[in-house]
C-alpha cells in the first residue's frame, strides 16, 4: 500500500481503533494454548473491542493458527487492519542452536547470520512476522541470569553478532519471503542491573553507557533493525519507557531510528511501581511522549490513551505518528496484500527440522565449545578422546533438554542427547552411562530456594553408587554436567555461581577413582570452576547447545572437528569478582604498575584478573604467533597504519585460531580501557601451515568519546597487540599525530 493510502487510512480511524494499533494483547486471548511469557495484567477493557482492535499479539504460532486467527481478527477489525504476530525467537524457532553466549564465543558473526536466517526461515512459515532477537544487551556480571542471551562482555564482536543476527532473520527487506522483522533488545544498559540482580535498576554514567552499551544497539539499527524494544530497567533515575532522552533524543535523533518501539513486557505500567508515574494514566502518557509505540501486554495504553487524547492531555499528532509507524511496519511486511505472508502448513512441515537445519545447528554447536583445559601425559593429549571403555556420568548425560529457558518452541523429541550421540560413534560394549546424580539440589526448580529431603539424598546416594561402579569399569570418564535450563534466562538472576552441590559432591567423589576424567559444562552463564579444573584433566564450555548438542560434542569429544571458540565473558574465581571484564580502567595504583605493595588496587583474597580470560579458548593443535610488526611507528589522523603477524600451526591437526586485535590509548582526556579488542579473524591453518595476517588501523579504532564529550582520536602513544585471548603479551606501540 502506498503511503498515501495509510496517511487516509489514520484519518479514517476512531481513536480507539488507532489505540488498539498500540495494544499488544497476550496470546492468550485468542488462543487458550498460547505461550504466556510474563506476567498477565488485568484490565478494565470490553474484552471482545480490545481483541477486535488489537494491533498486534505474542506468544501464538503455527501456520494454521495463525491463519485462523488472522482471518477473524481481519472479519472484526473494522479498517480489516490485520495483526502484527511476534515471538521470542532467541535462539531458533523449532531447530535449537546453541545459546546466544555460545554464539558469541564462536566468534563467527557469519555463523550467527546463518542460524539466524533459518530460524527467521522457519519461524516466517509458522506465521510469525517479528521475532525479539538479538538481544544486544552488554553483560559482565554473571550473576545476573540473562547473560545467556547476551553474546558477551565486549562492545565490539556484540556490535558484530548483533548487526549478522539482524541481517540473518531480515536479509534485504523484511518484508521479503521466509524473513521477519527484528526487535533489538533492551534498550538500554538492561544487562547491567545492580549487583547482578534481575529487573533491578541500572546505575551508568552517560559516558559508559555511551561507550559501553549503547553500540550494539546502534550496529543493529544500523542494519536495519525493524524494532526497538524498551527495556524494565531506569536509566539516570527514569525508567526507560517513559525515557525522553534514551527514547527521542538518543535512539530517534542521534541513531536516527525510525521504526517501531515496542515496550517489554508490561513495563509502561510499571512505571508506576517504579515511583516515575502517579498511576498507569501518567504513564500511558509519559510512555508515548518518550516514543513508546507498541505496549506490550500491559494496561495503560489500552486503558487510559483514548482519553489522554480526548481531554488534549497528549496531542493527537503524537498518537497519529505512532500509528502511523505500526501500519508502516506492517506495510513493509506486505501484510495490507497478504496478512498471512508465509505462513503454509506446507511449507512449515518441509522446512521446520530439515536436514540442513539440523546440519548447520550441529556445525554451530561444534564452533561455539571452548576447550579450556587438555592436560597432556606421555606426549598425547587427553582429547581428543582414545579408544577405550569411556563411561559417561552426569545429569546431562540421558537428558536431551539441552535448550536454554528461551527455546519457547524448542522439543526435548527432537534433541540429540549425549548417550543417544555416544551410541552413534562408539561401540555398545565399550560404553557406560550413568546420571551419577540429580540435575539439582532439590526436587523442582520452581522452588528457587533449595532443600534436601530425605528421599531426596537416598536417591542420590544410589545415583552417586551406580556412577562409582561405572566408573571402575571404564578407562576415562566423561562427566557431563551443569546448571538447570531454568537456572539461567529471564528471572534468574542467582548470588552464588556454584554447580549445585550434587554435582560437585559427584566430581569429588569420581576425582577418587584415578581415572581420566573429561568434564562439559552445560550451562548459560560463567560458573565457578576452579574445583572442576583441578579434578578434570580436560575441560570443555558446551554453553546450552540446542537441539543438535550430543553430535556436536561427539564430533569435537573424537577429534572429528577441532575446537576453535573463544571465551565470550570472563570467568571469574567466584561471584565476589564481579562485574568483571577484561577491558577493565587501569588505576591510580595498579597492582602491576609503581606500587608493588599492598597499597595497591585488588583484592586480599582473589586476583584481580579473572579465572579465565575473554578471549580465551584452546585447540587440539598449537599456534605460535609472532610478535607484531608495523608498518610504521606513527600513524597520522587521516592515515593508516597495518598491523601483521606470522600465524602458523606447529601441531599435527588442522586448526582455527582467533586473532584478536587489541588497542590501548595510553594517556588521553579521560582514561581509557587497559586494552580493548577492536577486530578478530579466523585463520584456519593445515598442519604444518603459516600464514601473515594484517589488521589495518585507521582513526576509527582509535576514537572515543572525549572529555568535551566530542567523538574522535586523540594524539599520543598507542599500545597495540594481536593474540590469541585477551591475556597479551608485550605490545608494540605506535604514536598517532595530528595534522599540521
Ligand atoms: C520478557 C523479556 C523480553 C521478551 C518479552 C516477551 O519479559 O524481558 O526479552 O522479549 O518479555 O516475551
Amino acid at each position: 500500500m502506498i503511503e498515501a493510502k495509510l496517511k487516509e487510512l489514520i484519518e479514517d480511524m476512531s481513536v480507539e481503533e488507532k489505540v488498539g494499533q498500540l495494544v499488544m494483547l497476550e496470546g492468550s486471548y485468542f488462543e487458550k494454548d498460547a505461550l504466556v511469557t510474563g506476567n498477565i495484567n488485568e484490565n478494565n477493557c470490553d474484552t471482545e473491542s480490545l481483541k477486535a482492535f488489537a494491533g498486534s499479539t505474542i506468544g501464538i504460532s503455527g501456520a494454521e493458527t495463525v491463519r485462523s486467527i488472522q482471518k477473524k481478527q481481519m472479519e472484526d477489525q473494522p479498517h480489516h487492519i490485520p495483526m502484527l504476530f511476534m515471538l521470542d525467537v532467541i535462539h531458533g524457532y523449532r531447530t535449537v542452536f546453541t545459546c546466544p553466549l555460545g554464539q558469541g564465543a564462536s566468534f563467527d558473526p557469519e555463523m550467527s547470520r546463518k542460524c539466524a536466517e533459518i530460524a527467521a526461515r522457519e519461524a516466517a512459515a509458522s506465521g510469525i512476522h517479528i521475532v525479539f532477537s538479538p538481544m544486544a544487551d552488554l553483560v559482565r556480571d554473571s550473576r545476573w541470569g540473562r547473560v545467556m542471551e547476551s553474546t558477551g562482555e565486549d562492545v565490539y564482536l556484540n556490535g558484530r553478532m548483533a548487526s549478522a543476527m539482524v541481517k540473518g532473520y531480515q536479509g534485504d527487506n523484511a518484508g521479503d519471503p521466509l524473513r521477519v522483522g527484528a526487535c533489538v533488545k533492551h534498550f538500554a544498559g538492561y544487562g547491567a542491573p545492580v549487583a547482578g540482580r534481575e529487573y533491578y535498576n541500572v546505575e551508568l554514567s552517560e559516558h559508559t553507557l555511551r561507550e559501553y552499551y549503547l553500540p550494539a544497539y546502534q550496529k543493529a539499527v544500523e542494519s536495519g533493525c525493524e524494532m526497538v524494544m524498551s527495556a524494565f530497567n531506569t536509566w539516570n533515575g527514569i525508567p526507560c519507557s517513559g525515557n525522553r532522552w534514551l527514547m527521542k533524543d538518543v535512539l530517534r535523533d542521534e541513531m536516527g531510528f525510525d521504526g517501531v518501539v515496542i515496550s517489554d513486557w508490561g513495563a509502561v505500567a510499571e512505571m508506576t511501581m517504579h515511583g516515575f508515574c502517579r498511576d498507569n494514566r501518567e504513564a500511558a502518557g509519559a510512555a508515548l511522549k518518550a516514543g513508546v509505540d507498541i505496549d506490550m501486554c500491559g494496561n495503560a495504553y489500552a486503558e487510559h490513551l483514548a482519553e489522554l487524547v480526548a481531554k488534549g492531555d497528549i496531542d493527537s499528532s503524537l498518537l497519529d505518528e505512532a500509528v502511523m509507524r505500526v501500519l508502516r511496519l506492517k506495510n513493509k511486511l506486505g501484510l495490507f496484500e497478504n496478512p498471512y505472508k508465509d505462513a503454509d502448513i506446507r511449507l512449515e512441515r518441509e522446512i521446520i527440522l530439515s536436514k540442513e537445519h539440523r546440519e548447520l545447528a550441529r556445525e554451530m554447536v561444534r564452533k561455539s565449545i571452548v576447550l579450556l583445559k587438555n592436560d597432556k601425559y606421555d606426549d598425547e593429549n587427553v582429547l581428543p578422546l582414545k579408544k577405550g571403555k569411556l563411561a559417561f556420568i552426569g545429569p546431562y548425560v540421558d537428558n536431551a533438554d539441552m535448550d536454554s529457558s528461551w527455546a519457547v518452541n524448542g522439543d526435548v523429541l527432537d534433541q540429540i542427547s549425549i548417550k543417544k550421540a555416544a551410541l552413534e560413534f562408539w561401540d555398545k560394549g565399550d560404553l557406560l552411562f550413568a546420571d551419577g546424580c540429580t540435575m539439582l539440589d532439590n526436587h523442582t526448580v520452581g522452588a528457587r530456594y533449595y532443600y534436601e529431603d530425605e528421599a531426596f539424598c537416598s536417591k542420590n546416594d544410589s545415583l552417586l553408587k551406580q556412577a562409582v561402579e561405572a566408573a571402575k569399569c571404564a578407562d576415562t570418564l566423561v562427566l557431563c554436567l551443569g546448571e538447570h535450563r531454568a537456572q539461567s534466562g529471564e528471572a534468574s538472576s542467582r548470588a552464588r555461581i556454584k554447580l549445585p552441590k550434587v554435582q560437585l559432591n559427584l566430581l569429588r567423589e569420581l576425582a577418587r577413582s584415578g581415572k581420566t576424567i573429561i568434564t562439559l559444562i552445560f550451562s548459560g552463564r560463567p560458573l565457578e570452576l576452579e574445583e572442576i579444573l583441578k579434578y578434570s584433566h580436560a575441560v570443555m564450555m558446551v554453553w546450552l547447545p540446542g537441539t543438535e548438542g550430543g553430535h556436536g560434542i561427539m564430533d569435537v569429544l573424537t577429534g572429528k572437528h577441532n575446537p576453535s571458540a573463544k571465551l565470550p565473558i570472563s570467568i571469574p574465581y567466584n561471584e565476589g569478582q564481579l562485574p568483571i571484564s577484561y577491558d577493565q580502567y587501569s588505576t591510580g595504583r595498579p597492582r602491576t604498575g609503581i606500587h608493588t605493595g599492598e597499597y595497591t588496587s585488588g583484592y586480599i583474597d582473589v586476583p584481580n584478573e579473572p579465572l579465565l580470560p575473554f578471549g580465551y579458548g584452546l585447540s587440539y593443535t598449537d599456534f605460535n604467533i609472532s610478535k607484531v610488526s608495523l608498518s610504521s611507528d606513527h600513524m597520522l589522523e587521516d592515515g593508516t597504519i597495518t598491523a601483521t603477524v606470522r600465524i602458523s600451526n606447529q601441531g599435527d591437526v588442522e586448526g582455527t585460531e582467533t586473532l584478536q586485535l587489541y588497542l590501548q590509548d595510553v594517556a588521553a582526556s579521560r582514561v581509557r580501557p587497559i586494552l580493548q579488542l577492536k577486530g578478530f579473524k579466523k585463520i584456519s591453518l593445515k598442519a604444518g601451515e603459516e600464514k601473515l595476517v594484517s589488521f589495518c588501523i585507521s582513526k576509527e579504532q582509535l576514537s572515543f568519546i572525549r572529555a568535551d564529550g566530542s567523538y574522535g582520536c586523540e594524539e599520543g602513544i598507542f599500545r597495540l597487540w594481536i593474540d590469541n585471548s585477551s591475556k597479551v603479551k608485550e605490545p608494540v606501540t605506535f604514536e598517532l599525530i595530528k595534522k599540521g
